[in-house]
């Protein structure tokens, strides 16, 4: 058995993709992938039953390890001109099974977590059609429960078919939708501060800790949403003019970036509203009408709406292109490496995404659906920090002009160390969904990927 085969470092991919995206636009696409539903639904339910105001400390503790994660992603994207992301780092350090689960590990996470926004998203658009009385028959209004006589989540399914259409149109085509919504979704954070801060009652914030330390780590696991995205960056190296600068600072200028907006709404959130009655669909523009704002609520409310699109496309245009480049690999039918020949994009793989994802957003529930994300986002992380110490190895210390972690192998253990505690924090349900889904990943990589892989061939 090859499970071990190796691609090599320097074997640039054939690129059949424009490359045409610059900082800016890395920055915008990471933007628009990481903050959505974190912000906007989770932070009111994690700090009312997780963490309470110290729901700042746990976006701290998810940061620092989304940063340290961050970091390695970082060297291997400066250092590994492979596209794909992880799923093409573990292919050069591990060899091809490593590979294939670190990309399988993806592409659970990133089509649940467009599965998890469209259903959030749902909420949010049915909350806003309910406040102007109108609303879809009950059966179509959430996942399948028959007990409770909804079989499917129509809003989050014809969400999903608008997005797919959308990201299978040229790639700056919708990226400029992507970057529009990214300064919505500015304008209506900052909207939320400027006016919120006048309002803020630090009487609201004692009891500080309510929850204790255990909260705030069990908040730091569920928030870790709200950084997951922050890797699109890396995956869109292929059609990027100067990977091997831009790519690293996208990533940390996403990260830092976002860390800040969340702290602050998070604090002036709890600030407004005692925090046990922030556990609501709409968190953010109910603080505003709790203090009597409901003109700003609303706003806030479709911004949000129009906002959290950017997540969903953000997370189908990598999820279309990691699919695209393990097709090309031969770990995956080939039909999935179609290339639109007008537009230039990957046209099946985004068919596909877009069609597997529509099917768990209509019939999973958004709770379902966001632990399993966040559980193989970190198994996916877990491997990155470990690829960095062979990367070293393999080839050595970076090169001038190359981005290094620091601290090696201090900081990619203490990564490793980070992420598996926080997935120790997750549910016995969701650690068996996490078992079933790795099974199932191997059965694929040796029933099909296994033969038909390029490296085989050769
Ligand atoms: N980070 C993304 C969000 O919060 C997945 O919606």
């Amino acid at each position: 058995m090859k499970v071990f085969r190796k691609k090599s470092a320097d074997k640039q991919a054939l690129s059949y993709l424009t490359k045409e995206l610059t900082l800016k636009d890395l920055i915008m696409l990471g933007i628009g992938a990481v903050i959505g539903t974190g912000i906007f639904v989770i932070t009111g339910q994690a700090s009312a039953n997780y963490a309470g105001p110290a729901l700042s400390a746990s976006f701290i503790v998810a940061a620092i390890v989304v940063i340290l994660s961050g970091l390695c992603f970082a060297e291997f994207a400066s250092r590994v001109p492979i596209s794909g992301g992880p799923y093409g780092y573990m292919y050069v350090v591990f060899g091809e099974l490593s590979a294939w689960m670190a990309g399988w590990f993806l592409i659970c996470e990133y089509m649940l977590a467009v599965s998890s926004v469209a259903s959030g998203w749902s909420g949010y658009v049915q909350g806003f059609l309910g406040s102007i009385n109108l609303s879809l028959p009950h059966a179509l209004t959430a996942s399948y429960n028959p007990k409770e006589g909804t079989y499917v989540d129509l809003i989050a399914a014809l969400v999903i078919i608008f997005i797919t259409l959308w990201v299978t149109q040229e790639v700056k085509k919708a990226l400029r939708l992507n970057n529009l919504m990214v300064w919505v979704k500015f304008g209506i954070i900052i909207l939320f501060i400027v006016v919120g801060v006048f309002y803020v009652d630090p009487n609201n914030w004692q009891p500080f800790m309510p929850y204790g330390t255990k909260g705030i780590m069990n908040g730091a696991a569920l928030v870790f949403f709200a950084f997951l995205g922050f890797d699109a960056i890396s995956m869109a190296a292929e059609e990027v003019k100067n990977p091997q600068k831009d790519i690293p600072r996208g990533i940390i200028g996403a990260i830092v970036i976002a860390t800040l907006l969340y702290i602050t709404v998070t604090m002036i959130l709890t600030g407004i509203v005692p925090f046990e009655q922030l556990g609501i669909g709409d968190p953010v523009a109910f603080a505003m009408r709790y203090v009597n704002k409901g003109l700003i609520g609303s706003i806030i409310s479709v911004g949000a709406i129009l906002t959290l699109l950017t997540v969903t496309i953000s997370m189908l245009y990598s999820l279309a292109r990691l699919i695209y480049a393990i097709s090309k690999d031969g770990l995956l039918p080939s039909f999935l490496q179609k290339i639109d020949e007008k537009r230039r994009t990957p046209k099946n793989a985004t068919y596909v995404a877009g069609g597997i994802a529509l099917f768990f957003a209509a019939a999973f529930p958004l709770t379902i659906l966001a632990e399993l994300t966040n559980i193989t986002g970190l198994a996916c992380l877990v491997m990155m920090s470990l690829g960095i110490l062979r990367l070293r190895k393999q080839l050595g210390a970076p090169k001038k002009g190359e981005f290094r972690v620091p601290f090696v192998p201090v900081l990619p253990l203490v990564s490793v160390i980070a992420c598996i505690f926080l997935m120790t924090r997750f549910s016995g349900v969701t650690w068996l969904v996490f078992g079933i889904t790795s099974v199932i990943g191997l059965i694929i990589y040796f029933v099909y990927g296994y033969q038909h892989s390029h490296l085989n061939k050769k």
